[in-house]
C-alpha cells in the first residue's frame, strides 16, 4: 500500500525544495524554461539544459544570442514563478562549458548539475555564491576523485547526483559494464552514500530508472535524500520535445529501446535511444554524408582549437549528435532527421500528462 505521508524536503547550500523530486536536465532543448518553471511551482527543482541553447533561445527570440546570453536568460525565465530552478551543463560540451557556467551563476541559478564527464574545474570558473554545484557520478570513484580536485580549489559539492544505467542520455558506463549487477542502482547508492559521509555528508540523489511514488520511497528509505527523473517528465505536456518525439516515446516497447555504441554518441559515452528514431536507422545504414555545422561536442586538437569531433569524418560509428537532438527539439526538422533519446522506463509511459498531473502522482498527494 501506498503511504500518504509527505516526502522529506530536499535541503541544498541551505535552500530547502519541498519536494525531493529533482526534474533531470535533459538536452537538446528538452528541458527549457516552461517545463523548470512548471516543476518548481510543484514544489520541486526545475532544471534546464544549457546544450545548445544559443540557437534554441536565438530562434524563438528572432535575436541572435550567444552562449551567455541566452543561457541567462532561460535561467531567468525558469524562475519567474518562484520555486527552486537550476541548469543542466553536460562537461562533455567544452566549448561553451565556461560561459555557460557563468551566464548560469549571473543570473542565480540556484543549481548547476554538470555531468557527461567529470566537471573538475567547476568551482574554479567564477564564485557560486547561492548557487549550488552539484556534480553527477556513476560510481563511488569518481566522487572521490571529484572531492579530491574540488577541495584544492577550496569548495566542496553541495550535492551529488548518482546516475545508474537505466537513465536516458549519455551513460557514465562502459557499453560491457552497462547490465552489470554490481552496477544496479540500489547497488552504487551505499558506496556512493559512505563517500559522501566521508566528504561532510553531501546530500546523495538518485537517478536512472524511477519511475514511481513507491520507488521514490524506496530509495530514499535506503539513504538518498532526493531522487533525480529524466523520462517521466520528457512526457509531459510542458517538455519541449516535439510531438513526434512525445508519441515515439508513447509508442516505445521495451525492445525499442537501445544503447546505442557504434553506431554512437560522438562522446564517446553509451547512449540510450528509441531504434526506430530517424537519424539511428539512417547511421546503421550509413546514409548520411558527414557534415559537421554546429560543433557543440568538439574537442581540442594539438594546438588547443574546438576542432576535432569523431562524427565529423566517421559516419560508420559516429551519428552527428547535434543535428538528430535539435532536429528532435523542432530545430530545423526538415533538414536534419531526429534522434529520441530515453531512459528504460519509456516503455511504460502510455500517455503525455501536465507536470501539475505527474507531480501529484509523485508525491503521492492523488490520492
Ligand atoms: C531526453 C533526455 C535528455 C537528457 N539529457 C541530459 C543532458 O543533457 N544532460 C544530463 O546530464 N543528463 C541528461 N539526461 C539524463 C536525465 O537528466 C536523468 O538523469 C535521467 O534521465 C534519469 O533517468 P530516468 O530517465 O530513468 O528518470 C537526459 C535524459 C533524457 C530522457
Ligand atoms: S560532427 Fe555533428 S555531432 Fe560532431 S560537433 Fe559537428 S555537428 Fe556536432
Amino acid at each position: 500500500m501506498r503511504s500518504h505521508s509527505m516526502l522529506k524536503p530536499l535541503i541544498i547550500k541551505g535552500k530547502k525544495i519541498r519536494v525531493p523530486i529533482v526534474q533531470g536536465g535533459m538536452g537538446v532543448g528538452v528541458s527549457l524554461h516552461p517545463l523548470a518553471k512548471a516543476v518548481a511551482q510543484e514544489g520541486g527543482l526545475g532544471i534546464i539544459s544549457s546544450a545548445c541553447v544559443d540557437r534554441i533561445v536565438s530562434k524563438r527570440t528572432g535575436k541572435k544570442m550567444n552562449v551567455y546570453e541566452s543561457v541567462y536568460e532561460e535561467v531567468s525565465l525558469s524562475a519567474v514563478k518562484g520555486g527552486f530552478t537550476g541548469i543542466n551543463i553536460m562537461a562533455a560540451l567544452g566549448r561553451d562549458y565556461n560561459a555557460s557556467v557563468k551566464g548560469a551563476l549571473d543570473a542565480g541559478a540556484d543549481a548547476i548539475i554538470s555531468g557527461a564527464g567529470l566537471p573538475l574545474n567547476l568551482p574554479a570558473i567564477q564564485p557560486p555564491k547561492d548557487t549550488a554545484l552539484i556534480p553527477i557520478v556513476s560510481s563511488a570513484r569518481a566522487l572521490d576523485i571529484i572531492c579530491k580536485k574540488w577541495e584544492k580549489l577550496g569548495y566542496r559539492p553541495d550535492a551529488v547526483v548518482l546516475e545508474g544505467p537505466l537513465a536516458g542520455g549519455h551513460l557514465g558506463f562502459r557499453i560491457d559494464q552497462v547490465d552489470l549487477d554490481s552496477n544496479k542502482l540500489e547497488n552504487l547508492l551505499p558506496p556512493v552514500k559512505d563517500m559522501a559521509k566521508k566528504f561532510g555528508d553531501i546530500p546523495v540523489i538518485v537517478a536512472g530508472g524511477i519511475y514511481t511514488h513507491d520507488d521514490i520511497v524506496r530509495f530514499m528509505d535506503m539513504g538518498a535524500d532526493g531522487v533525480q527523473m529524466g523520462t517521466r517528465f520528457l512526457a509531459t505536456d510542458e517538455s519541449s520535445a516535439t510531438e513526434a518525439y512525445k508519441q515515439a516515446v508513447v509508442r516505445a516497447t521495451e525492445e525499442d529501446i537501445v544503447v546505442a555504441h557504434r553506431p554512437g554518441s560522438p562522446c564517446g559515452l553509451p547512449f540510450r535511444v528509441i531504434k526506430q528514431s530517424p537519424m539511428y536507422v539512417s547511421s546503421l545504414q550509413k546514409k548520411r554524408t558527414p557534415k559537421c555545422d554546429k560543433g557543440y561536442v568538439l574537442m581540442k586538437d594539438a594546438e588547443g582549437q574546438y576542432t576535432v569531433c569523431p562524427a565529423k569524418e566517421d559516419n560508420e560509428n559516429y551519428f552527428c549528435i547535434c543535428n538528430g537532438l535539435l532536429s528532435s527539439a523542432g530545430y530545423n526538422p526538415d533538414k536534419e532527421e531526429a534522434l529520441y533519446t530515453v531512459g528504460t522506463n519509456a516503455s511504460r509511459v502510455d500517455k503525455i500528462v501536465s507536470v501539475k498531473t505527474l507531480m501529484d502522482e509523485l508525491t503521492g498527494a492523488q490520492e
